[in-house]
């Protein structure tokens, strides 16, 4: 079918929902932006200056009034000259997600995600540091952004077919070599196994220390069921089933070193999923958050204890740092974690009612949130609670931005603003903004 651009949106192309755009800046979620007789069009698949047939996402006859229109690019005209042959295969438009920028070369996709982070901080009206300064630095050592995936979440078909989900697509694609995923995941050779009846997913790990480790979940799955194929050699293997986790094969728990100091995750449980973002992200904030000897810290969404661990070397002995983290089991192995540094405690809560209810200040927060970030009301009560500083480590720009203009209006700076490629040939970066009092 040949698009017709010239066309209005009630005409025969367009109830087909062809299109062909030239695509211009990047916009939040991996898309570009595209103008179609004035109306926005954002357009994922391609790359800026690109000329593309695209397929609209919402019918224009139903969303003729609609501010933007949302598309797919299915072929290229004409290439951008940051487009390069995709790194995977089964990625792209009808492919798996989680790769949407694997046809974009390496440094343009860390240019067009440090263009995106800059605007998302100028709409959000941050004014307290040089905005155009942030620019998205690769991890040490990661030249090519592959085999950095330590955490791979698998979908399971109703035949048992193991593979990836498409963008928001409730489909299961094959995943191919999956260029992205860790070494130790890649080798598991999942996606040529047949998993057993009631498998919904299967969660892989490439942990930093011990063997890989492979859970099969479902509500309803027999652990019985399970025979373990030789392919996953020495893996730890276990089942989640609606009434908990069964271990197979070790206990449910991968081992992480950063540095000297050895974490136990659970096999299902947060840990930075790029190979070097653990410890390069202990680094950052090591050399940030300045605790004094003696004082006071709290790791907000502490996880199984990370960015306690720092904080514990910078207060010492007598200070003390609360780690304070909503899930029980990675609560509990926090304290495991940390046994070794008694000026550590943890709190399991929700962090906002946590530090809602405290009494007097701290000396030093970090914190680390979901991608929905910190909020508004979070910022408020550690702009008066907080003496010194505070680290906000961030996977997702918009609720970071959104975050630190709500902090700078209740008299904070931003002091510095760091911006990492942990997430290489997706959209995504991690950032991290380090806090002061603007006064200090
Ligand atoms: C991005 S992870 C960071 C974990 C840890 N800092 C690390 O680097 O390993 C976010 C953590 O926040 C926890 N979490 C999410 N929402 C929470 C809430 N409202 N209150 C407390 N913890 C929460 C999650 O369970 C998860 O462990």
């Amino acid at each position: 079918m040949t698009p017709d651009p010239e066309r209005a949106p009630s005409s025969p192309a367009l109830a087909g929902r062809l299109l062909t755009l030239t695509v211009g800046m990047p916009a939040a979620g991996g898309t570009f932006v595209a103008r179609h007789e004035g109306r926005v069009v954002f357009v994922r698949g391609t790359a800026p200056g690109e000329t593309v047939t695209v397929r609209l996402l919402e019918d224009p006859q139903e969303q003729a009034s609609a501010r933007f229109w949302r598309a797919e690019a299915l072929d290229v005209l004409e290439a951008g000259v940051d487009r390069v042959p995709s790194v995977w295969d089964e990625a792209g438009v009808d492919g798996v997600g989680g790769a949407e920028w694997a046809h974009i070369a390496l440094p343009a996709q860390r240019r067009i995600a440090s263009e995106v982070l800059q605007e998302l901080l100028r709409r959000a009206g941050v004014s307290s540091f040089p905005i155009e300064q942030v620019q998205v630095e690769p991890a040490p050592h990661d030249a090519d952004g592959l085999a950095w995936r330590t955490r791979v979440r698998y979908a399971v078909d109703a035949d048992g077919r193991v593979g990836m989900r498409g963008w928001r697509s409730h489909d299961v694609r094959p995943v191919g070599e999956d260029p992205l995923s860790a070494q130790a995941v890649r080798e598991l050779r999942l996606g040529e196994w047949t998993a057993p009846e009631g498998t919904e997913a299967i969660d892989a790990v490439a942990p930093s220390a011990g063997p890989a480790s492979v859970v099969l979940i479902g509500r309803d799955l027999d652990p019985d069921d399970v025979v373990i194929p030789q392919s996953w050699g020495d893996a730890d293997v276990a089942v989640r089933t609606s009434r908990g986790m069964v271990p197979l094969r070790g206990d449910a728990t991968v081992h992480e070193r950063v540095g000297e100091r050895m974490f136990t995750v659970g096999a299902t449980g947060f840990w930075q999923s790029h190979r070097r973002a653990a410890e390069l992200l202990s680094e950052v904030v090591e050399s940030s958050l300045r605790a004094p000897r003696g004082g006071s810290a709290w790791d907000l969404y502490g996880g199984v204890g990370l960015f306690s661990a720092v904080a514990a070397e910078q207060v010492g002995r007598d200070g003390s740092v609360v780690s304070v983290e909503g899930n029980r089991r990675a609560s509990q192995l926090a304290v495991q974690n940390l046994e070794d540094l008694p000026q550590v405690s943890t709190a399991t809560a929700d962090v906002t009612d946590w530090v809602r209810a405290r009494r007097g200040g701290v000396d030093a927060v970090v914190l680390d949130p979901p991608r929905s970030g910190a909020g508004v009301e979070l910022m408020g009560l550690l702009a008066a609670a907080v003496r010194q500083r505070i680290v906000y480590v961030s996977c997702e720009p918009s609720t970071l931005a959104r975050d630190l203009a709500a902090i700078e209006k209740k008299g904070w700076r931003v002091a510095d603003l760091r911006a990492f490629d942990l997430f290489p040939h997706t959209h995504h970066i991690e950032s991290v903004a380090v806090l002061e009092r603007a006064e200090g």
